[in-house]
């Protein structure tokens, strides 16, 4: 029956709450309905996208009531964009319903004896301009609004932006992004303007062809900014242009970058980067310790809601100088480097060899000698033999992707019995699959979530477990 409801209309659906990744849930004879762009409280028309069995997912075309909760957006992007999809929810809001998420998944999911309360969410300070790094595309297929397609007039067609949800080849202009600080603006929509000036080539992906492929900028706290152009084609003259302009504009970026990828995808971990201008990385610190980015290393995007998650996890971790740590998952090494002076030693896992290069780095120039790194997948790495090589840890920290960790992994964590393991995760849902596995030996004592990104549904969260005494 369900399967027969696609593209059929729903009509004066009342939104009941927030389900996962963002959607909403209202209930059509009985039967869940997924709803995105929406919010809990809207009376609307469905129109169905898919139906299963057991659910159906659908699109809002008209909505009869707003929710009484509901906030003006303040980007005018927004709708367009699927940069900040819950700007409509009040902050306090989001808070809220992130923090239900987490409940959610662990009740779902998890299901384990003597939890404990969920503690309430670690909010932002910084709910706009919060993040350090951000990518635009160029594009010669500007997204054009309904109204400008029925205007009937021409229109610009290059654009310098973000990709359209789901839409590989339509960028739609920014004009004003609120997830990074000033300088970003500035240089996005000066590069933009000078490019039009100038008539270079904005990047057309289906052809494969264009001077301007792609630009990132890069933010700390520490104030360095590091902007990162990709060219589409090797024309020297021109890509001398580009940099020239951005040198003279703005002197204040400390390291200026190129990169010519000919490539037809536009990531560049195995491309040269040229530093045209000043250093090739920019530096965060956290309680004086220095931590190196360079254009292909991870960094939390939000820097200062980092370091409350840091914070969390250390303070869950509880060291009192003597532990053995291991790090799983350990990226550049960040969570390591920040705990190494609290611990006897530290040994961090990574699958990206270059990651283990900067968390070496790092470790390096903050002087700490008690950490150890290794590059590999975590399920060929962490072995009986490695472990037979090292100390075996007092304290896991484990921070996976979002699939959370392999099957195997999570037995050796039950073989090797740590007293302790934080657990650190954006995928609530996957961390309560492992949570669940583990419960084997551990109890659950505190769940912490934080949230890292603000207008947006993602949650991250951290669990701390304790060895059972059986
Ligand atoms: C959520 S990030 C952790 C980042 C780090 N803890 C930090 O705060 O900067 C997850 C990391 O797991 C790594 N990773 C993903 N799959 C892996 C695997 N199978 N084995 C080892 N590392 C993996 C990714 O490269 C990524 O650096």
């Amino acid at each position: 029956m369900s399967r027969k409801m696609k593209n059929k209309v729903v009509s004066n659906l009342k939104i009941e709450r927030i389900a996962a990744e963002g959607k909403c849930v209202a209930h059509h004879e009985g039967k869940v309905v997924f709803v995105k762009d929406v919010a809990p409280g809207d009376v609307v028309d469905v129109r169905i996208t898919k139906g299963k069995s057991s659910f159906m997912e659908g699109e809002p075309i008209a909505f009869h009531e707003y929710s009484k909760d509901r906030v003006e957006p303040f980007c005018s992007h927004f709708g367009v964009c699927g940069g900040c999809k819950w700007q409509h929810i009040h902050y306090d809001l989001q808070k809220n319903y992130k923090w239900q998420q987490v409940i959610d998944q662990f009740d779902r999911i998890a299901k384990v004896e003597n939890m404990p309360d969920v503690l309430p969410i670690l909010g932002s300070e910084n709910t706009r301009y919060y993040r350090n790094k951000l990518d635009f595309t160029f594009s010669n297929n500007r997204w054009l609004t309904r109204e400008e397609i029925n205007s009937g007039e021409q229109f610009e067609r290059n654009a310098l932006g973000f990709h359209i949800p789901k839409m590989f080849d339509k960028i739609v202009d920014i004009e004003h992004c609120y997830l990074q600080n000033d300088i970003s603006n500035e240089v996005r929509n000066s590069l933009r303007e000078f490019a039009l000036a100038q008539g270079l080539g904005f990047y057309d992906i289906r052809n494969q062809e264009g001077l301007l492929r792609n630009l990132i900028i890069r933010t700390s706290s520490t104030g360095e900014s590091m902007v990162i152009v990709q060219f589409g084609a090797d024309h020297k003259e021109e890509i001398e242009t580009v940099m020239v302009f951005l040198n003279e504009k703005f002197p204040q970026i400390t390291s200026l970058l190129y990169i010519i990828n000919l490539k037809k995808n536009e990531t560049f971990h195995d491309l040269e980067v040229v530093t045209y201008v000043g250093k090739p990385y920019i530096e965060e610190e956290m309680e004086g310790l220095k931590f190196r980015i360079g254009p292909k290393s991870f960094y939390q995007t939000n820097s200062a809601q980092a370091y409350e998650l840091y914070k969390v996890t250390r303070e869950m971790a509880d060291l009192q100088g003597d532990e053995v740590v291991y790090d799983l998952y350990t990226g550049t090494g960040t969570i390591a480097n920040f705990v190494a002076k609290q611990a006897k030693q530290v040994i961090g896992i990574e699958y990206v060899e270059a990651a283990i290069e900067d968390a070496k780095l790092n470790a390096e120039v903050n002087g700490l000698e008690n950490t150890l790194f290794y590059a590999g997948d975590m399920k060929d790495m962490l072995t009986e033999e490695f472990i037979s090589k090292h100390e075996r840890p007092d304290v896991v920290i484990t921070d996976p992707p979002r699939a959370g960790m392999h099957d195997d992994v999570v037995q050796m964590l039950l073989k090797l019995e740590a007293p302790k393991i934080v657990y650190v995760s954006c995928n609530p849902a996957t961390q309560a699959r492992d949570v669940a596995l583990l419960s084997e030996k551990y109890q659950v004592d505190k769940i912490q979530p934080v949230d890292m990104f603000p207008q947006t549904y993602h949650v991250e969260n951290v669990v701390r477990l304790t060895l059972k005494r059986l």
